[in-house]
């Protein structure tokens, strides 16, 4: 028997107990004549001593312990003369009789302690000795006990949990596919899922009635600190559903995450807000909604007055600043620089100050009476001293720009307190948007989301403003402007979905390629259905406060796309690529 009890439960009434522990060295120091040894397992950390009567054999023993030596250590509990408050093991000490050195190790490439000195890319190397980390032990278990709480919730609402197939075909989510070459099928592949959307379907006509599973998905993609090439769905699906039904019951699921594992209780019901609506106040379709300074329309106050930059395009909006109009001139001029910056993208920024005194100044006082500027403040919710910052443009553009520059404002004064959890549902997307870049129609969500049946006449109409006016059963689970998940109520007739891809642009010959199969199915009795899908690891690193997944997922890949530790992608040899009729042109 390595242990008996481990390094996180000793408490003051085990003292006089003999006991044997085993965990890591998390440090060995000596003082006055006595070592003292922090030994760490998952459990925590319990202080070992050796005092300076003890047996040489076991002072020398444990003055040649090292950082991360694994040892088990045999003693007996005693209270601990100056207590340490901060440790739950705190109130006592093992003093030890034996060790025993189960494993050395050599001297780690950086300190294993909560707050490391390891740069990124260095821990991702030696990723196995960055998750004895506190932190990440925490996270880890945070992870597991998300997952335990939702297989319980969902398995005792009916859900089956059944698994589906990696080497599958493209599932049309957005990004690019990850593919797999096939030795036994020369010259084809396999694409990985980007989520298991066509097979939860496929189980749905199958008569599986509620599915779920905690599904790894492939996606290729530009990289951010909320996305991951392969990441984790927890992915659902239902039959003889309306919307209602789904929402009731993931807001259930989220409801019981929050109360189980935060102990936070949500907001009854969850508010809800349409798309159209969140693009319009918050230039986003996942508004953070912990904090106000809305968007506002100013248009008609803004146009007329002379000033060109207004009066040429088709939006104008602001948002109001609270208490920010004795910003220097400095500070709005940096904001100016920020929201020109190609990650925003917007061509100047104009600003009124509805100051303290009751003046009103502005950068474009020029073109507008005092009382114009007051009357477009007031417009943007402004009043006095705050600060009216105020964008123009195309309408949604110019949406967007604001929505990011309130984001951004947001984080500097500190109103996004990661411990305050504002869930929202954003429903009734357009089925649609255009695609400028291609000139094309494009599904908003997936080609397999139903249009709104009251909307079905401009689904079936050839004018561009009616396929426009197509919004769908579609929603996403936002919370403090993240999205974590999403869904919609499904196409179930083959004739409308052959409509979907037509106005997509996918053709008969394609559709039939990569999709007849489930064209096909909804031709033999598929029940309505819908669902949806959380990011699992978004999940967790919101519900742990943290701003990126990474931490959250026990090998992720960096920046690059690359798995650091086990060198991931690499090349594969000649015999490899020859048994998979592949040949390689030279990396340019
Ligand atoms: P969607 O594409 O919105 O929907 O994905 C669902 C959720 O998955 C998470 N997510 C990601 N997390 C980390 N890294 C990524 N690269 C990444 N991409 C997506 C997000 C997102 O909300 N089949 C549909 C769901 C459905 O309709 O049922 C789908 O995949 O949290």
């Amino acid at each position: 028997m390595y242990r008996d009890h481990t390094c996180g439960e000793l408490r003051i009434s085990d003292v006089g107990k003999k006991v044997t522990l085993a965990g890591w060295v998390q440090k060995a120091r000596k003082l006055g004549g006595m070592t003292f040894i922090d030994l760490r397992d998952r459990y925590g950390i319990t202080q070992l001593v050796v005092e300076a009567d003890a047996p040489e054999e076991l002072v020398t023993k444990a003055n040649s312990l090292g950082r991360e030596f694994v040892i088990q250590a045999v003693g007996t509990v005693v209270e601990r003369s100056s207590k340490n408050p901060k440790m739950p093991t705190g109130d006592i000490e093992i003093k030890l009789e034996a060790i025993n050195i189960l494993n050395e190790s050599l001297t780690p490439p950086f300190t294993i302690e909560d707050v490391s000195d390891g740069g990124d890319d260095l821990r991702l190397k030696y990723r196995y000795l960055d998750l004895r980390r506190g932190p990440l032990q925490k996270a880890l278990q945070l992870r597991h006990r998300i997952c335990h709480e939702v297989r319980n919730y969902l398995d005792s609402n009916n859900f089956l949990e059944i698994e589906t197939p990696f080497l599958i075909n493209s599932t049309p989510e957005g990004a690019r596919d990850f593919v797999v070459p096939s030795r036994m099928n020369p010259g084809t592949f396999y694409a990985l899922p980007q989520s298991p959307q066509t097979l939860k379907q496929s189980l749905m006509v199958a008569g599986m009635d509620r599915y779920f599973q905690i599904v790894k998905c492939f996606r290729d993609e530009d990289l951010r600190a909320d996305r991951q090439p392969e990441f984790t769905q927890i992915d659902c699906e239902m039959s003889f559903v309306e919307q209602e039904d789904v929402l009731n019951m993931f807001e259930g699921m989220m409801r019981t995450l929050f109360k189980n594992v935060l102990d936070v209780t949500i907001p009854n019901p969850i508010p809800r807000m349409s798309w159209f609506d969140g693009m319009d106040k918050y230039g986003s379709d996942k508004p953070d909604i912990r904090f106000g300074m809305t968007i506002h329309e100013v248009t008609s106050l803004a146009q007329g007055h002379g000033f060109g930059v207004f009066d040429s395009v088709p939006y104008v909006g602001a948002i109001a600043v609270e208490g920010a109009a004795g910003w220097s001139r400095k500070q709005v001029d940096e904001l100016t620089e920020w929201v020109k910056r190609p990650q925003v993208g917007a061509k100047g920024l104009v600003n009124i100050k509805l100051n303290e005194d009751g003046t009103v100044k502005s950068s474009v006082d020029k073109f507008f009476t005092p009382e114009d500027l007051k009357a477009i403040a007031e417009a943007a919710g402004a009043k006095t001293g705050d600060l009216v910052l105020i964008l123009c443009g195309e309408k949604r553009k110019t949406q967007v720009q604001l929505g990011t520059l309130r984001i951004e404002l947001g984080n500097r004064l500190g109103l996004r307190d990661p411990k305050v959890f504002a869930p929202l549902w954003l429903t009734d997307f357009p089925l649609f948007e255009w695609n400028e870049e291609e000139n094309k129609w494009d599904a908003l969500h997936h080609p397999f989301t139903a249009p709104k049946p009251e909307h079905l006449e401009y689904f079936y109409s050839d004018r561009p403003e009616d396929i426009l006016k197509v919004c769908a059963n579609a929603y996403d689970f936002v919370l403090n402007g993240c999205e974590l998940g999403g869904g919609s109520i499904r196409i179930h007739n083959p004739k409308v979905q052959e409509r979907m891809f037509q106005i997509i642009g996918i053709g008969p010959e394609e559709m039939q390629r990569k999709f007849g199969f489930l064209i096909n199915a909804f031709k033999y009795g598929a029940p309505p259905h819908g669902g949806l899908a959380f990011g699992l690891d978004r999940v967790c690193a919101l519900f742990g406060g943290a701003d990126t997944i990474r931490d959250y997922i026990a090998f992720p890949k960096n920046n690059q796309g690359r798995d650091i530790m086990l060198g991931a992608p690499s090349i594969i040899d000649a015999k490899q690529l020859d048994e998979l009729h592949l040949d390689l042109r030279p990396v340019e």
